[in-house]
């Protein structure tokens, strides 16, 4: 990981950054780290309403889009269309949506895409050791919490957590999670995604935050992340802006850009 500029690239000339979603509590967040880093220069702020055309217009070559659901794939689509690189925190993505993607990167192979579900170096690590847990515990649940605000549920992380728990299970040969119940009419075992039930939590006072429990005969094992500021987003963020033109096409998951082995 690099959290900070090289010695070698503080010499070159910055890389030159438009945030898209500028005025939201993200892309604020987003803004300052980047005026903040000597190797980034930011060039533009896009909000609601402004022509993309001024992405262009100010040279930029990466893009960092913190919007809304609603517009992440026709932005990403139109910075994919300039060749100018883009790193996504928005969630939303579709599986439809990334095929479409991953169709547009085909003819411009020069391009890279990095879509985070999470920025947190911690929920990042949490996704990878929970893949590993799975393989050893026949249950496992997922409680993501976040502020109340917070436009879709279950959370991107909850859902990426959930298929990587999925992943680690199939790997080991587990079946389904045991579980009796029988009649749930107000859906009090949550979402399931992945075979792995999700609850969502949305609270007033709280950021992000995801607990995974892994059970066993006589044991529970449980990870948490708790993100309680946006500030602890940014150091992925700026990870994701040095190192996505070296990364040509989609990477789903900032450990695309990380050596987890
Ligand atoms: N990957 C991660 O680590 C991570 C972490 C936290 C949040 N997120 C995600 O990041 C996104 C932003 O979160 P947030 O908390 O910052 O939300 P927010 O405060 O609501 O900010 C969203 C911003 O996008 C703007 N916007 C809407 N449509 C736009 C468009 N077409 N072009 C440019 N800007 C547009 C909004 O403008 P208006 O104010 O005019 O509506 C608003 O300023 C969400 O999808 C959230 O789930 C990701």
């Amino acid at each position: 990981m690099t959290a900070s500029p090289s010695p070698a690239s503080s010499s070159q000339r910055p890389t030159r950054v438009a945030v898209l979603g500028a005025s939201g509590r993200m892309g604020a967040a987003a803004c300052r780290a980047v005026g903040d880093a000597p190797d980034l220069e930011l060039v533009a702020r896009i909000g609601r309403g402004d022509d993309l055309s001024a992405i262009s217009e100010a040279q930029a070559e990466v893009a960092i889009d913190l919007t809304v659901p609603s517009v992440t794939a026709d932005n990403v689509r139109w910075l994919v269309d300039h060749g100018i690189h883009a790193v996504v925190g928005t969630t939303g993505w579709t599986d439809e949506s990334l095929t479409a993607l991953r169709g547009q990167l085909a003819e411009r192979t020069e391009v890279g895409v990095l879509i985070a579900p999470n920025f947190a170096i911690g929920a990042v690590l949490a996704m990878r050791f929970a893949e590993i847990a799975a393989r050893y515990y026949d249950s496992a649940e997922i409680i993501e919490m976040h502020h109340e605000n917070k436009l879709d549920a279950p959370s991107g992380t909850a859902r990426h957590t959930a298929a990587a728990i999925a992943r680690g299970r199939a790997a080991a040969g587990l079946g389904a999670v045991p579980d009796a119940t029988e009649k749930d009419p107000d859906g009090a075992r949550g979402a399931v995604v992945e075979g792995i039930h999700v609850h969502a939590v949305r609270q007033r006072g709280l950021v992000a935050h995801e607990v995974v429990q892994f059970g066993g005969v006589g044991e529970q094992f449980v990870l948490r992340h708790d993100s309680f500021d946006r500030v602890s987003f940014m150091p992925g963020v700026l990870l994701g802006v040095r190192e996505v033109a070296a990364h040509p096409g989609l990477t789903v998951g900032l450990d695309g850009y990380m050596d987890l082995g």
